[in-house]
């Protein structure tokens, strides 16, 4: 990030783009290629491939965010760049839509940006009080708000310890569903309290907040997260060339796996679905030993310290 994090109303902070040289290493991309960044953010490893697909060479940006998009534009205005406002367990389709029937690389960097984490309106955050929303694209219309107040006491404990690993899950759902009994949970502020209020004091993470990881697990359910991972790097290795990389930035295990997973599925095994072939393994992983940020990154940029890169050729 630049400089000091500020939390308010509008992103007063960049994202860092995280271990963009070791990206650019497994994109291997080169002048007139065509990559597909499916997570563009706020463009920062977007930047980094445009300059090695020079001259020629076409970058497809694509984020369900629409403000990163805006961002994303106003960066790239006159360059050789597509942005798509689209979730990216859409990209068979968004490359039919550009007529692309393949592309040399694409990246998925997971995960929300740090625009998102910081600004207040857009609800992500436990640290500050904003409208209890965390969708990465407001035109779809289920919010965290809607899951809190809405969802069965057992099914909000499931997905606390699903995705968000919560040992207290059941604690922590219990309190939510007397709170709401009482009055609707409608912000940030709201609920972070409630789940602290759940955790005796002396059961609370030292390091972390206390609803660290009930934000997480709400907020991949929210914008289903793995659902649309597994979607794009299927689709990825399905419209990748031979010769052509794949590569998942991830920050946390469930993404780690879905990736690992998918890699490993089209590796061995072509004939799994969505997309059946008889034509033997079609990706070689590459990232026998995942890749990790560099001791000097993670100095520089404490939110690249979780990061995992995979990457895969296509063959
Ligand atoms: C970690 S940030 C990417 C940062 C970017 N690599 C950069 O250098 O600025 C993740 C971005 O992916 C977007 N995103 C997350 N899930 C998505 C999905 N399913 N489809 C499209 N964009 C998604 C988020 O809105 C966010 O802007």
């Amino acid at each position: 990030m630049d400089g000091e994090v500020k939390q308010g109303q509008e992103p007063a902070v960049h994202h860092q783009a995280v271990m963009v040289r070791e990206t650019l290493d497994y994109l291997a991309c080169g002048p007139g290629q065509v990559v597909v960044d499916a997570t563009v953010g706020s463009g920062g490893h977007a930047a980094a491939i445009l300059e090695r697909i020079r001259p020629g060479g076409r970058l497809i940006g694509i984020d369900r965010d629409s403000e990163a998009i805006e961002r994303a534009m106003a960066r790239f205005a006159g360059e050789p760049v597509s942005l798509i406002n689209e979730n990216h367990g859409q990209l068979e389709v968004i490359l039919d839509e550009l007529g692309l029937a393949a592309v040399d690389g694409v990246l998925i960097d997971c995960g929300a940006s740090l625009e998102q984490l910081t600004t207040e309106r857009r609800g992500f955050s436990f640290r500050m009080d904003g409208p209890l929303d965390m969708r990465m694209d407001r035109r779809q219309e289920t919010t965290a708000a809607d899951l809190v107040n809405e969802l069965p006491g057992s099914e909000l404990a499931r997905i606390l310890k699903e995705y968000g690993g919560e040992r207290r899950a059941h604690s922590i759902a219990r309190a939510i569903t007397a709170a709401r009994q009482q009055q609707p949970i409608t912000t940030t502020a709201q609920l972070a309290a409630t789940i602290t209020a759940a955790i005796p004091p002396r059961a609370r993470p030292r390091r972390l907040h206390a609803a660290t990881k009930s934000f997480m697990a709400l907020r991949i359910v929210v914008n289903d997260e793995l659902g649309a991972l597994r979607k794009a790097l299927d689709a990825a290795i399905h419209r990748t060339k031979p010769g052509g990389r794949i590569v998942a930035l991830t920050y946390q295990s469930l993404e780690g796996g879905e990736t690992k997973g998918a890699f490993r599925r089209a590796s061995v095994d072509s004939t799994c679905l969505p997309f059946p072939s008889n034509e033997g393994p079609r990706v070689r992983v590459l990232t026998k030993k995942v890749a990790k940020p560099s001791a000097e990154e993670c100095k520089r940029n404490p939110r690249a310290r979780s990061a995992t890169l995979r990457a895969a050729e296509r063959l």
